[in-house]
């Protein structure tokens, strides 16, 4: 098959948080079982690679009340044609989404602009003839349903189909009706009764939807987890899927990761216990027999920072443990972790910044992973805290649901908690610091953890499904 995807992020290219590591993944995934795969990404101004090919082409499209055009530029990424949408001033800018505190104000017409530039680039570059998938990640590529419908009844791109992948519900670019003209849409190419918002006309109007765990198609059906759009997502059902990520095991596994200076692998755990040590020699906390507990995430409510950061202050001074966490995100939170890291220096750090070598060192040197969220579409770090032998904490939400088993379930291979509160979180910090203690029963947890396997061949099964189906209507 031809598929092409419109993601707003890729890992090795942009990457803010777990999109990335998805297309990438999928992407990947779909190529070695033979498709034909494209990635369009817009030429944001902090993309990692500089390496693009001299020509390009040139496209324009009607948005806004004008002709705006975009070049198309090419780039050869790991056996994959990426193709990067470049226009000055909706993408050349330090951040893809915000100025470190605040969404940019015109957010909705610069990915508006990259979904119809996009295909309006499909519409004359490619062989009409052949099928074609038209992938699109998020609110930020969801338009493409309803720009590809326009085409068709241009008599264009009559043989593509446009499939939807949910990856953060939460996230919608919410519009108001003053805004279709912009964006050349009309009244009757939107949902109704539903709030208006990239994602929800991307809803309404995609042959085929997903998201990125079945436990979380469940939730979607229902509010407050739809964020009021679970009568689209009802009415949509029989088109909606849920389909688990995949982990890259080339890049996350402790046996080869090339950010590791020390390898290990189940049958031999000596050098986890290199990775704990190098750790703690590098954030200068003591080498001590306690446990470690480690975090990387997106600093964001969705994350749990609410009852995670007062959980901690009430916990910390009790127990004989180190917690580290990094990430990036809300000053709100961010603050507050600051705090903890100067009222317990000897126990806590947050490190402020984003580091990808870091955030696998991370995942090596911890004991224990902490992952509390209010909500998770997917997850990917609990999947690859497992690979780690990092067992994870985590809430029974969403994919983090569908992917550890709790502690005293038959099969555990993490500790598990139901209410997003201070209090059942504690609950499952001090079960971590119980089974911590019974090494026997720690160890034989962990390498429970370790041989799961989720990987991205069986999503591709999956997705190769959902394009079909996406051929029937
Ligand atoms: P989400 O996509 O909601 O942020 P996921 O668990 O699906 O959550 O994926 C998060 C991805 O982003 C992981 O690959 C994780 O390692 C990475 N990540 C998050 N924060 C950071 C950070 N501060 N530094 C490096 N990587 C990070
Ligand atoms: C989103 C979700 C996360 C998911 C990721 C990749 O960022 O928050 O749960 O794993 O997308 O699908």
């Amino acid at each position: 098959m031809q598929i092409v995807f419109l993601c707003s992020e890729y890992e090795g290219l942009l990457k803010t948080g777990g999109l990335a590591d998805a297309t990438r993944g999928l992407a990947q995934a779909l190529r070695q079982q033979g498709h034909q795969v494209t990635i369009m990404l817009p030429r944001y101004g902090a993309l990692y690679t500089k390496q693009l090919q001299e020509q390009w082409q040139s496209v324009y499209v009607d948005l806004n009340g004008q002709s705006i055009g975009a070049a198309i530029r090419h780039l050869r990424h790991e056996d994959i044609d990426i193709l990067l949408l470049e226009h000055h001033d909706f993408f050349n800018r330090p951040r893809p989404y915000d100025d470190g505190e605040h969404a940019y104000a015109d957010n909705a017409l610069r990915f508006g602009f990259f979904c119809k530039a996009a295909l309006a680039y499909l519409a004359d570059h490619s062989d009409q003839t052949q099928p074609v998938i038209i992938h699109g990640h998020d609110w930020q590529a969801a338009l493409g349903a309803i720009y590809l419908k326009q085409l068709q009844l241009q008599g264009k791109l009559k043989n593509s189909r446009f499939v939807l992948s949910i990856h953060n519900a939460a996230y919608q670019q919410g519009l108001s009706w003053h805004d279709l003209p912009m964006l050349g849409l009309a009244g009757d190419e939107v949902p109704q009764q539903v709030p208006l918002s990239m994602l929800s006309i991307g809803v309404f109007n995609a042959s085929q939807l997903n998201t990125v765990s079945e436990g979380y198609r469940e939730e979607l059906l229902s509010e407050p987890a739809a964020n009021g759009l679970s009568a689209l997502y009802q009415a949509r059902q029989a088109d909606f899927s849920g389909i688990l990520n995949g982990c890259d095991y080339s890049r996350w596994d402790p046996a080869t990761d090339h950010s590791l200076s020390s390898h290990y692998h189940a049958a031999n755990l000596t050098g986890k216990a290199l990775c704990k040590a190098q750790l703690r020699q590098q954030l200068d906390l003591a080498q001590s027999k306690d446990p470690l507990f480690v975090a990387v995430s997106r600093v964001t409510s969705q994350k749990g920072f609410s009852f995670l950061i007062p959980s901690l202050a009430q916990w910390l001074p009790q127990v004989k443990a180190q917690v580290v966490m990094m990430g990036t995100g809300e000053q709100q939170y961010i603050g507050p972790l600051k705090h903890l890291q100067q009222q317990f220096p000897e126990k806590f750090r947050f490190i402020e910044g984003f580091d990808d070598d870091f955030s696998h060192l991370l995942e090596a040197a911890g004991d224990f992973f902490l992952m509390p969220s209010l909500f998770e579409p997917c997850g990917l770090n609990q999947i690859y805290s497992l690979r780690y032998g990092t067992l994870p904490i985590v809430r029974a939400t969403g994919g983090l649901k569908d992917t550890v088993v709790g502690l005293g379930k038959r099969g555990a291979t993490g500790i598990s908690f139901d209410q997003p509160s201070e209090a059942d979180l504690t609950a499952a910090l001090q079960q971590a610091i119980a089974l911590y203690a019974d090494q026997r029963k720690y160890k034989t947890m962990q390498q429970r953890a370790m041989q799961q396997v989720f990987s991205w061949d069986q999503a591709v099964i999956r997705y190769q499904s959902l394009y079909q189906k996406a051929f029937t209507k």
